[in-house]
C-alpha cells in the first residue's frame, strides 16, 4: 500500500481486521451506472406498505448529472421488529461495506442510526451488483423488504441488530469522488487516531461520526430543555441584543469591526450582552434570557473559544436567594433530564475566602478531599531564611499534604520530575517538601528539616494531619502565587494518584467574591467580575475591600456560570468606576448610556451567564468544548474549514479607509 494511501486512511493500520474496509477503499471507483429515476418516483406520503413496486422497464434516459430528490418511507435507526415484512425506502450513507459468502452487506447510516442492508443476488441481481460497486460514504437510496436476521447473524450491540433490509432496488444519489481523509464509521475513536486539525479541516466528515453527532444532538436537547423551562415555568422572554456594538469590560480583548460609513471608528463584538440585558431590565422586561454568542480575543484552552455561547439571563426584583434557587433548579433539571444525575438540593456553597484558603482556587474540584493548610505561624521565627524572609515581606506558607505520597514520589521526582515541573510552571521557584518516615522522622530539604524544633514539628504534623508515609508539599510567597501553585499541584496529584472519584458530581456555588483585585502590571484595582456588580451593602464604608454580591457555579472544578446582583443606582455605579480608575469623563464616554439609564427608573436587578459550551461538554463527557461546537476555532483561533481569518480584497480595505 502506498504511503500516501496510508496517510489518507490512517486508521487502516490501526484496526484489528481492516480487510473489508481496505477492500472497499482500494476498489477502483466504479463507473456510474444509468439509474432508474422512475424506480424512485413515489411520493413522500407513501406509507411503508403501500409503495408501488417499481417497473425497471420504465427507466428514463440516463443522466448522471441530474439532481434527484428521493422520498423516504422512514429512517434507518428507527426500524424495529414491528417493521418486518414491510417494504421501505431508506436514504443515507454507506457506513460499512463487506462481501461475505456470495452476499454483499452494507450498513446504511442516516441521522437516526444504522441498519444492515443485504442483497438477494438471484432475485435482484441489479441491486446486488450496484451494492457491490458501492464505496464508503456514497449517498444511496435503498428500497427493499425488512426481514428478521437469521439468529446467527443477530447483532445485539446494534439497535437495529435483529433485522435487516433485503435490497431490491438501489440508487446512487451521489458518489464519493475524492479520497476520504479518514473513515467515519470505524473511527469512533478517531479522536485519538486522527489529528484534531484534520478533523476540523474536514468537519463535515467528522460530524458524521457517531460521537460528534451525539454531542451536537445533546447540545440541541439541552438548549431546548432550557428554553422550555425558562419560558414555560418562569416566564422568561428571549430577546436578541446587538452583535455590532460597543466594548464592555469583561476582562478580555475585543474583536473590532471597522465602520465603513464612519471612517476611523469601530464596533466591538460583544464579550457578553451585559449592558444590554441591564437596559432591558430598565425597560421593564422583568425576565430576559438569550442563547447569546460572545466574542473574546483571549488565549485559548480546552474550555475556551474566541467565539462561544452563553445562556445569558437577567431578572428584575429578584433577591440573591431567589436568584440562586432558580438557577440551581434549572441546572438540576438539566442534569436529571439529560444525564439522569440527581444533583444535591440545595447546592453546597463556599465563600471565595474559604475556597481560596482550603483549595487555593475559586473553582475547586471537591471530588477529592486534599485541602491546603496555612502553616505561616509555625515558621514565623524559622531559622530557614527563605521562609522567614517571605513571611516578613507579607507572604504566606501553605502546605498540601498528600496521604501516602512519600512512596509515590521519589526524591528525584520531587527535585526534577513532573511534579516539580508542575510547581515551576505555576510560577514557583522550587518545590520544598517533607516526607514523614515510618519512624515519624522527617526527610526532605535538609535546611527545612533542621529548621523545625520538636514543638514546631509536632504542630506542623498535627496541622496537616500528616503521619508516616505522607508527603508535605510547600508553597511560599505572596497569597496569589502560593494558591496558584498548590491548586495546580492539588489537581496534578489528585489525577495522577487516582484520588478523583469520577462517580461523584461536585457542584457548588462560590459566593462573596471581593469586588476588586490588585492588577500589579497596571498598578490599579480592577473588578473581579465586572464593574456593574453590586457591592455587599454591609461593606459600603470601604469599597476597595468590599465583598461583591457575585456568585459562580462550579461543576467538577469547571466554572460553568457566573453572575451577580447589579448596581442599579447611578452614584454607586460612578463610585465603583472611580475605584477601578475610570474618571467621570471616561465613564461618560464609555458607559454614558448606562449611567443615564440608571437615572431613569432602574429596578433592582441581577443575573447570570452560563457557558453553554462548557455545560454541554461536561454533560457529554467530552474533554474539550471544541467537541460540542459544530464549527469551532483551532487553538490558534482559526477556522480550519473556511480558513479564516484570511486576507481580504484590497478594495474592501479601501472601502474601510485602511488603504488609499
Ligand atoms: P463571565 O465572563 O463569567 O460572565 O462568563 C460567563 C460564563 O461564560 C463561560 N465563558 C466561556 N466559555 C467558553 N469560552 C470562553 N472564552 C469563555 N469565557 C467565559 C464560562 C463563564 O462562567 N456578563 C457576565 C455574566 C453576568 O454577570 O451575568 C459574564 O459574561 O462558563
Amino acid at each position: 500500500m502506498s504511503l500516501l494511501l496510508l496517510r489518507a486512511f490512517p486508521l487502516i493500520s490501526l484496526r484489528s481486521n481492516p480487510l473489508p474496509l481496505l477492500r472497499a477503499i482500494l476498489k477502483p471507483f466504479p463507473k456510474p451506472r444509468p439509474t432508474s429515476r422512475a424506480a424512485f418516483s413515489v411520493s413522500a406520503s407513501a406509507s411503508a406498505s403501500t409503495i408501488p413496486i417499481p417497473n425497471p422497464k420504465s427507466s428514463l434516459p440516463p443522466n448522471n448529472n441530474a439532481l434527484e430528490w428521493v422520498s423516504r418511507t422512514g429512517f434507518c435507526g428507527d426500524l424495529a421488529d414491528a417493521d418486518v415484512g414491510k417494504r421501505v425506502r431508506l436514504c443515507g450513507w454507506v457506513a460499512l461495506h463487506r462481501v461475505h459468502g456470495g452476499l454483499t452487506f452494507l450498513n446504511l447510516r442516516d441521522h437516526t442510526g444504522i441498519v444492515q442492508v443485504t442483497t438477494l443476488p438471484d432475485e435482484f441481481p441489479d441491486a446486488h451488483s450496484k451494492i457491490n460497486d458501492l464505496r464508503l460514504e456514497y449517498v444511496v437510496a435503498v428500497e427493499g423488504i425488512v426481514r428478521s436476521r437469521p439468529s446467527e447473524s443477530v447483532n445485539k450491540k446494534m439497535k437495529t441488530g435483529f433485522i435487516e433490509v433485503a435490497a431490491e432496488h438501489v440508487q446512487v444519489l451521489n458518489a464519493v469522488k475524492s479520497k476520504l481523509p479518514f473513515l467515519v464509521t470505524t473511527a469512533e475513536d478517531a479522536k485519538d487516531s486522527v489529528k484534531e486539525e484534520i478533523r476540523l479541516r474536514y468537519r463535515c466528515l467528522d460530524l458524521r461520526r457517531h460521537q460528534m453527532n451525539f454531542n451536537i444532538m445533546l447540545r440541541h436537547k439541552v438548549v431546548k430543555l432550557i428554553r422550555r423551562y425558562l419560558e414555560d415555568t418562569h416566564g422568561f422572554v428571549e430577546i436578541e441584543t446587538p452583535i455590532l456594538s460597543k466594548s464592555t469590560p469583561e476582562g478580555a480583548r475585543d474583536y473590532l469591526v471597522p465602520s465603513r460609513v464612519q471612517p476611523g471608528t469601530f464596533y466591538a463584538l460583544p464579550q457578553s450582552p451585559q449592558l444590554f440585558k441591564q437596559m432591558l431590565m430598565v425597560s421593564g422586561f422583568d425576565k430576559y434570557y438569550q442563547i447569546a454568542r460572545c466574542f473574546r480575543d483571549e488565549d485559548l484552552r480546552a474550555d475556551r473559544q474566541p467565539e462561544f455561547t452563553q445562556l445569558d439571563m437577567e431578572m428584575a426584583f429578584t433577591p440573591l436567594e431567589d436568584m440562586l434557587r432558580l438557577n440551581e433548579d434549572l441546572i438540576r433539571k438539566v442534569f436529571l433530564e439529560i444525564n439522569g444525575v440527581q444533583l444535591p438540593n440545595p447546592f453546597p456553597r463556599l465563600t471565595y475566602a474559604e475556597a481560596m484558603s482550603r483549595y487555593g482556587s475559586d473553582r475547586p474540584d471537591i471530588r477529592f478531599d486534599l485541602e491546603l493548610k496555612d502553616v505561616s505561624d509555625i515558621f514565623s521565627d524559622s531559622p530557614f531564611r527563605v521562609f522567614a524572609d517571605t513571611l516578613k515581606s507579607g507572604g504566606i506558607i501553605k502546605v498540601l499534604c498528600v496521604p501516602s505520597g512519600a512512596k509515590n514520589y521519589s526524591n528525584t521526582a520531587l527535585k526534577k520530575g513532573d511534579i516539580y515541573n508542575e510547581a515551576i510552571k505555576s510560577g514557583a521557584k522550587g518545590l520544598p517538601y517533607l516526607k514523614v518516615m515510618d519512624d515519624g522522622g522527617l526527610e526532605g530539604i535538609p535546611v527545612l528539616v533542621s529548621s523545625l524544633d520538636p514543638i514546631n514539628k509536632e504542630r506542623l504534623l498535627s496541622r496537616c494531619s500528616a503521619g508516616p508515609g505522607d508527603l508535605m508539599l510547600f508553597a511560599v510567597g505572596q497569597h496569589a502565587s502560593v494558591n496558584r501553585t498548590l491548586d495546580r499541584l492539588r489537581l496534578f496529584v489528585g489525577h495522577e494518584l487516582g484520588l478523583v472519584d469520577h462517580s461523584r458530581h461536585s457542584i457548588l456555588w462560590v459566593t462573596d467574591f471581593p469586588m476588586f483585585e490588585w492588577n500589579d502590571a497596571e498598578q490599579r484595582l480592577e473588578a473581579l467580575h465586572h464593574p456593574f456588580t453590586a457591592p455587599n451593602p454591609e461593606d459600603m464604608d470601604d469599597l476597595a475591600s468590599a465583598r461583591a454580591l457575585a456568585y459562580d457555579m462550579v461543576y467538577n472544578g469547571v466554572e460553568i456560570g457566573g453572575g451577580s446582583l447589579r448596581i442599579y443606582k447611578r452614584d454607586v455605579q460612578q463610585k465603583v468606576l472611580e475605584t477601578v480608575g475610570i474618571s467621570p469623563e471616561q465613564a461618560e464616554a464609555k458607559f454614558g448610556y448606562l449611567l443615564e439609564a440608571l437615572d431613569m427608573g432602574a429596578p433592582p436587578h441581577g443575573g447570570i451567564a452560563f457557558g453553554l459550551d462548557r455545560l454541554v461538554m461536561l454533560l457529554a463527557g467530552a474533554n474539550s468544548i471544541r467537541d460540542v461546537i459544530a464549527f469551532p476555532k483551532t487553538t490558534t483561533a482559526q477556522c480550519a474549514l473556511t480558513r479564516s481569518p484570511s486576507e481580504v480584497d484590497p478594495q474592501q480595505l479601501k472601502d474601510l479607509s485602511f488603504q488609499n
